[in-house]
This record gives structure tokens, C-alpha cells and sequence, in this order.
């Protein structure tokens, strides 16, 4: 396997677009990986544009500090984990943004990192951890974990049909510490056929998924991304597997909804007002030159969702000034509504 020294940005131009990135510009990217999003975000805010980035990973953190170190006090990089969104932002004093993106999962560094233990293909200890400071692991999980929650975790977060199959025989087998026994165990236990995927490919997500409990975080992380949007602040979501797409879509539709009573009741009772506007309703994904360009983005679904009124301006809470058009030196290209909104802020 080729082993990668930066990440390429999937569907940059999209990402762009989505976020309808402007000079002055407030930006949060919360998988900042190897900066690449985050280093076109900054082109196309600047001059005045601001980006925080956030990645759970010190080294990807470190490599996105590295490459975006020409952008100067333009961008700050924090090495946390996106479920701290809010407190990340209360840190620095940042929102509400212009754009919050996710591009979620795994950067081609982590993947083809032989220490890390994310790929079925190389030889490494059980770890999946994206934080290395980060308690559990993938070996503890196989280790440790009854049977029945083993096979839970393999249904359920690699939607894998055999996942009572693999399980059992994890049991049998255990203790288990590399990639390469693991592999041993999933192929023995499904018989090696020649698919279009490596039988290992879901147990090694469905590990992946519950080592750094991703679903939990992302549900988490988008409640507080809406909450930090000023009015038409745009979320941009690229997701890489199903679970996490029917997330996101579920959220956004969610959101985007006046009222989400039951079907059968004859009078809202929940008071739910939208919050989002949903801005493609069909997912977009890459273009087949990306795909055949880089092989990694094509599992890529992307979402956007636009703000529909800041809750910080309705609850009377937005006391800080922040004017996009006094930033950028040039006028701000959004709507009259959101040039108040920026004036409000
Ligand atoms: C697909 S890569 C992002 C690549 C990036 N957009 C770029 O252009 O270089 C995903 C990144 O998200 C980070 N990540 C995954 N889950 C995270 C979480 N819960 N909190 C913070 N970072 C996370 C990973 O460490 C990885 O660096």
C-alpha cells in the first residue's frame, strides 16, 4: 500500500461552494487533518477571514499548524476532539461563524500509518485510537468485551450481517493484539471470498466506530455546530459511511422542520421550530475525475444545511461585534440580512 504524507481534500471546490465562503469570514473546520480544506477556506476568506481548526489527532493537528503557518494569527489549530466544539470555541472567543465543516473518518496518513492499527492492510498493534492519550483501544475491546457486546458492536457499527460469526470466533481465539490476527480471525470466519470488499473491511469499521465512539460524538458535535451559527452560517458534512450519512441526513431534515410531532397528532404539541434550511436535498458526491483522480473520495456523501435564525441573536445573548465588512475592507457579499446579522454580532 502507498503511504501518504498529506491527505487530499475531498470535493475542495464543493466544500467551498457549500460554505459560501466570503472575505471576513468566520470559519470552524472540525477535521482539520492535514489542512487542505482548511488552507482553501483561508484563501478564498481572505483578506480578514478567520479559521479554527480542530483535530483529535496531535499529529494531524501539528501537520495542519505546519502548513497553514503562512496564514499567520488567521488561524488558530486546536488538538481536541470535535465533541468539544462549544467549549473549543468559547476558548477563543469564536462565534458565531460563518461555516462550520466536518469532513469526517480517517485522513489517508492515518490510514496508512503501520502504527495505528485503522487498515486490515498492514501489520500493527490494535490501537484505532485518533487521540493517542485516549484510554481505550481496539485491543481492549476484542480482549475484554462479552461475546454478545462484540457482536453488538460488529452488527450494528459495520453493519455486518455475521457479525455473531465473527464474535464468537473472536472469543475463541482471544487474546488477540495485531491487525494481522484480527484479520486471521474475520477470514476464517467468513471464508476468504473475492469481493468487491475485504471480508475484514466492516469488523475493522465497526472497531473504529466504538474505539473513539464516533456516532455518539457526531450526533453530539451538530447540535452544538447549529448553536454556534450566526444567521445563514452554512454546516458542510462530508460522511464516508452510511451510519454516519443517515445521521446527518436525519439531523438536517430534522432540523429543517417547523414542527416534528408524530404524523397522527392533531395539534403540535412539541413547539419545534426549524432552525436549518436544507440546501441541497439531494446528497452530493465527487465528480468520476476525482474519483478516478483519488480512488479514497469515492464513499464521499456531502450535506449542507444554512442557518435559519440565529438562536444567539433571538435569545438576546449576541453582545459581541463582529463585522465582516470592517474585516475584509470589502463588502460583505451575503444578503442584507445577514450583513445585519454581522453587524449585530
Ligand atoms: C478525512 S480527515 C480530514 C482531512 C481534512 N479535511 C484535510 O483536508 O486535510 C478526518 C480528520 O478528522 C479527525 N477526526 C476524526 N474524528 C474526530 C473527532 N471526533 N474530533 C476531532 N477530530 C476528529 C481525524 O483525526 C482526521 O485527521
Amino acid at each position: 500500500m502507498r503511504s501518504y504524507k498529506v491527505h487530499v481534500p475531498v470535493m475542495k471546490q464543493e466544500v467551498i461552494e457549500g460554505l459560501a465562503v466570503q472575505p471576513g469570514g468566520r470559519y470552524i473546520d472540525c477535521t482539520a487533518g492535514s489542512g487542505g480544506h482548511a488552507g482553501a477556506i483561508l484563501k478564498y476568506s481572505s483578506p480578514g477571514g478567520q479559521l479554527l481548526g480542530i483535530d483529535a489527532d496531535p499529529s494531524a493537528a501539528d501537520t495542519a499548524r505546519r502548513r497553514l503557518a503562512g496564514y499567520g494569527s488567521a488561524v488558530v489549530i486546536e488538538n481536541d476532539n470535535f465533541v468539544n466544539l462549544e467549549k473549543v470555541c468559547a476558548k477563543y472567543d469564536f462565534m458565531p461563524v460563518h461555516g462550520i465543516l466536518l469532513d469526517l473518518g480517517l485522513s489517508s496518513m492515518q490510514l496508512t500509518d503501520n502504527g495505528r492499527g485503522f487498515s486490515f492492510q498492514y501489520a500493527a498493534p490494535l490501537d484505532m485510537r485518533f487521540n493517542p492519550e485516549q484510554k481505550i483501544t481496539a485491543e481492549d475491546i476484542v480482549n475484554r468485551y462479552s461475546e454478545a457486546d462484540l457482536a453488538r458492536i460488529i452488527r450494528d457499527y459495520g453493519e455486518e450481517p455475521a457479525g455473531n460469526r465473527i464474535a464468537r470466533a473472536i472469543v475463541n481465539e482471544r487474546p488477540l493484539s495485531t491487525t494481522i490476527e484480527l484479520v486471521k480471525i474475520v477470514e476464517q470466519a467468513l471464508g476468504f471470498k473475492r469481493g468487491r470488499i475485504h471480508p475484514a473491511t466492516r469488523t475493522f469499521q465497526a472497531l473504529r466506530i466504538a474505539v473513539n465512539n464516533e456516532l455518539e460524538h457526531l450526533e453530539s458535535t451538530l447540535r452544538q455546530a447549529v448553536n454556534l451559527l450566526g444567521y445563514e452560517g452554512r454546516l458542510v458534512v462530508i460522511t464516508y459511511h452510511s451510519l454516519e450519512d443517515r445521521i446527518v441526513k436525519q439531523f438536517m431534515q430534522h432540523e429543517a422542520r417547523d414542527c416534528v410531532c408524530p404524523p397522527e397528532a392533531m395539534v403540535c404539541e412539541c413547539h419545534h421550530t426549524a432552525s436549518l434550511k436544507l440546501i441541497n436535498r439531494k446528497v452530493i458526491t465527487p465528480a468520476v475525475e476525482e474519483i478516478s483522480r483519488n480512488p479514497r473520495s469515492r464513499s464521499a456523501k456531502l450535506r449542507i444545511a444554512e442557518r435559519t435564525a440565529s438562536r444567539l441573536e433571538w435569545d438576546g445573548i449576541a453582545k459581541r461585534k463582529y463585522n465582516a465588512e470592517e474585516n475584509s475592507g470589502s463588502s460583505c457579499q451575503r444578503s442584507s440580512m445577514l450583513k445585519e446579522a454581522c453587524g449585530l454580532f
